[in-house]
């Protein structure tokens, strides 16, 4: 099964808070920019499937908004705690533009967050 690369927008419009969601054949994408480098992960918390992309952006790490979680962007590993590591998307950048490529098949209820409130 390969992945295939979709654009994501411009360098130049990335946002000042360092991060952006894609929605991508049903996954969504969160974009974070640590230290100059990009970096894709489903946007999901492997603790409770929150979406992550509501959380603060700081040091390198993503804060889950329900449980605080913290987590390294670039790895995606739990810092501090024993969640599972997030899943992680291929990105490359190409004449300013950012591409991610997710998996072909559509996300399983194992990929999809639950919204709360
Ligand atoms: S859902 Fe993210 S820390 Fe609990």
């Amino acid at each position: 099964m390969s992945d295939s690369f979709h654009d994501v927008g411009a360098e130049a419009d990335f946002p000042e808070d360092g991060k952006l969601v894609a929605s991508i054949g049903g996954w969504r994408v969160l974009v974070c920019k640590v230290d100059g480098v990009y970096h894709a992960l489903n946007d999901r918390c492997s603790h409770a499937a929150s979406p992550l992309s509501g959380g603060r952006i700081r040091r390198g790490t993503v804060m889950c908004p329900l449980h605080g979680a913290r987590f390294d962007i670039a790895t995606g590993n739990c810092l501090g705690a024993a969640y599972p590591r997030l899943r992680q998307f291929a990105l490359r950048v190409e004449a300013g533009r950012i591409a991610v490529a997710v998996p072909e098949t559509s996300p399983g209820m194992e990929d999809i967050a639950i919204r709360i409130g």
